[in-house]
């Protein structure tokens, strides 16, 4: 079941923002130093924003429980799948996401740490 949530992406869940569907946002990525503008799509991750234009963003699980691709989210909004979310309280209290069970709301400003 859950195999099959993942391959029809988290914008399927009845949680979803609807209003947001086919809306493309500007994402500015802090990355090894450099500042990043990448269009990120309401309704794919952030961190596939990032890898379909080449940035190397850390990633292990890919379903947001390891925390490998935690990042600080310095502006904007995100969605997150309730079943996947597996931050920490204090992470969530002080804006820090799971780049690969995040879903742009906004334009966003996340400060990645270095990939693999
Ligand atoms: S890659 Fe594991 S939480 Fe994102």
């Amino acid at each position: 079941m859950r195999t099959l949530r993942r391959a029809q992406g988290h914008h399927r869940h009845p949680g979803f923002p609807s209003e947001v569907v086919g809306k493309t946002f500007d994402m500015a990525v802090h990355l090894n130093g450099l500042v990043h503008h990448v269009p990120a799509r309401a309704t794919e991750t952030v961190l596939a924003a990032m890898e379909r234009v080449g940035l190397a963003a850390p990633s292990q699980c890919r379903s947001g429980e390891c925390g490998f691709c935690r990042s600080l989210l310095m502006a904007g909004d995100v969605w997150v799948e309730p079943e996947s979310d597996g931050r920490r309280d204090a992470d969530r209290t002080y804006g820090f996401i799971h780049s690969c069970s995040s879903y742009p709301l906004s334009d966003l400003e996340p400060k990645v740490p270095p990939g693999a």
